[in-house]
């Protein structure tokens, strides 16, 4: 995936976007937001935000900043879900996961839904989820991850040619994400049909990028 792929298939995707990944995977985003601490005024960071599907499963009197990279997928979000009428919007930003423009320790939780595989450089993308969340705050990962065997295993291979035009890879590794990531992971929790996406769930260290200083109380364990 590079940055031009991505904005061509999420300015083609935008306009039906929520007919095509909408209910049928809310689960997992009801799943996600219900691991964060809402505490009124709470600040939280969805790099990839896109049409802003998630908004209404938060609080009224949280802060949802939403971060995206495609200019038409913010549009969407805008329009459905104006500040007026959604409290808990800060607010929607053009800007790169990967180069997130915000201080170190500016929120409370940070999450990715659906994201992760559709970046350019995840490792990336949780270095500085990790920098801008507050230390001991959430930090979380929805996504789908390839089958290690079986038939979806073949027909994400087969599609893995075709990753930029579909606007994600289908074969993305869990270990391998695992193995990248420097932040300790808290839980991992299957979700969505049958489980084949994963929620996984980290705690961010007590000085930013510091996998050694964690909460080490597991959520719903599960062998990577
Ligand atoms: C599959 S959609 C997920 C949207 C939303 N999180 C959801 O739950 O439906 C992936 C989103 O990631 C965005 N994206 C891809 N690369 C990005 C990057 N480097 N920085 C910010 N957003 C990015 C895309 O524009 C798209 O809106």
């Amino acid at each position: 995936m590079d940055k031009n792929s991505i904005l061509k298939a999420y300015g083609f995707y935008a306009p039906f976007y929520d007919l095509i990944f909408g209910s049928w995977v809310n689960h997992g985003r009801k799943k996600a937001v219900e691991k964060i601490d809402q505490t009124p005024g709470s600040r939280i960071l969805e790099a990839g935000v896109g049409t802003g599907y998630s908004i209404p499963l938060y609080n009224r009197d949280v802060r949802v900043m939403g971060i995206d990279i495609s200019p038409e997928m913010l549009k969407v979000a805008r329009k459905r879900f104006p500040q007026d009428k959604y409290p808990q919007v800060e607010g929607f930003l053009e800007m790169d996961a990967q180069e997130l423009d915000f201080p170190d320790n500016s929120f409370d939780a940070v999450m990715a839904m659906y994201v992760a595989s559709v970046v350019p450089d995840p490792m990336k993308m949780m270095q500085e989820m990790s920098r801008v969340c507050v230390p001991g705050g959430t930090v979380l990962v929805l996504n789908h991850f390839a089958s290690s065997k079986g038939f979806l295993c073949n027909i994400e291979r087969f599609f893995s040619p075709f990753s930029k035009r579909l606007g994600f890879k289908p074969d993305f590794s869990l270990p391998h994400f695992l193995e990248m990531t420097t932040i300790e992971v808290e839980g991992i929790l299957p979700v969505n049909l049958g489980g084949y996406w994963k929620l996984i769930q980290f705690r961010n260290g007590e000085a930013n990028g510091d996998a050694n200083a964690r909460d080490e109380t597991p959520i719903d364990p599960q062998p990577a």
